[in-house]
């Protein structure tokens, strides 16, 4: 048995005495996947990975994704590392960030609902932290899905929503605007292939209008919903250590990053398990 202590009341579990160097049997990977499915968010401390490590451990929970951005989005440090993972960092050479996404607070999003085919789970990998900030921070939406208003819910049901994102944009603005060239219609409410539970697919940065309501409606729905799933009620706060691993359900979750000093290093590695893959 799988042994696991709960992160909050809602959202994320540690999974304890799991060494993702080593190869995990189809058994334990289940176990550990349907903990997953039910918590949103996996943990795995004192990790010591390399990135064909990351990409092995990844690869237990399904096919894993190319870094889903067109070839003018990816960053100079990319090219020295293993295809399947993103560098995200704050790193500069010659003033000009080494990674993805380098400074500061992010918006709550779910990675890649501006696509057709989202990724079902990233698995994010600290090799260096700040010594404080930069915080990533969860929400089940699976839970404030059952805890929304009657009014919201009738609102969302049944509805499709239009989701745009801007390549390294962290928070909305009009350069994220529906007109924004990656975007993609998904249910506002989307019915979870694994377990059959619902969760509200809605997130502040990307999610842009609800299909089929006049424009004002359809924004103070959508802002009463983001501030709905941002109680925190519904937050597993992570505070990073060096060597941590997490993997968060993109079907059930949105996170978000706070903060961080500028003058500190921050360094992680990505790896995205793709939206039609099963574990094996
Ligand atoms: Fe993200």
């Amino acid at each position: 048995m799988v042994q696991y202590e709960k992160l909050s009341k809602h959202t994320g579990a540690e999974i304890k005495g799991v060494d993702l160097r080593q190869p995990m049997s189809p058994e334990v990977a289940k176990e550990i996947y349907d903990i997953f499915v039910e918590h949103c968010v996996i943990l795995f401390r004192d990790q010591d990975l390399t990135q064909d490590d990351l990409v092995r451990a990844s690869a237990n929970f399904g096919r894993l994704d190319n870094p889903g951005r067109p070839a003018e989005f990816f960053p100079s440090g990319m090219e020295k590392m293993n295809p399947k993972v993103m560098l995200i960092t704050n790193i500069r050479e010659d003033g000009k960030p080494i990674g993805a996404l380098p400074d500061g607070e992010m918006w709550f999003h779910h990675d890649t609902i501006h696509r057709d085919m989202p990724t079902k789970a990233t698995m994010l990998y600290s090799v260096e932290v700040p010594t404080y900030g930069g915080e990533t921070v969860f929400s089940n939406l699976f839970a404030a899905y059952d805890a929304l208003p009657d009014d919201l819910r009738k609102a969302i049901d049944g509805r499709m929503a239009i989701n745009a994102y801007s390549f390294n944009s962290t928070y909305k603005d009009d350069s994220n605007a529906v007109a924004a060239r990656n975007q993609a219609i998904h249910p506002a409410v989307r019915t979870h292939e694994d377990n059959r539970r619902k969760a509200i697919y809605l997130n502040r940065l990307m999610s842009q209008q609800l299909v089929g309501l006049p424009e004002d409606e359809s924004r103070d729905v959508l802002d009463r919903i983001f501030d709905h799933i941002e109680k925190d009620e519904f937050l597993y706060v992570h505070e990073w250590l060096k060597g941590d691993a997490l993997m968060w359900d993109n079907r059930s979750s949105i996170h978000a990053r706070r903060d961080f000093p500028a003058d500190q290093i921050r360094l992680m590695w990505r790896t995205v398990v793709a939206g039609d893959s099963k574990p094996e």
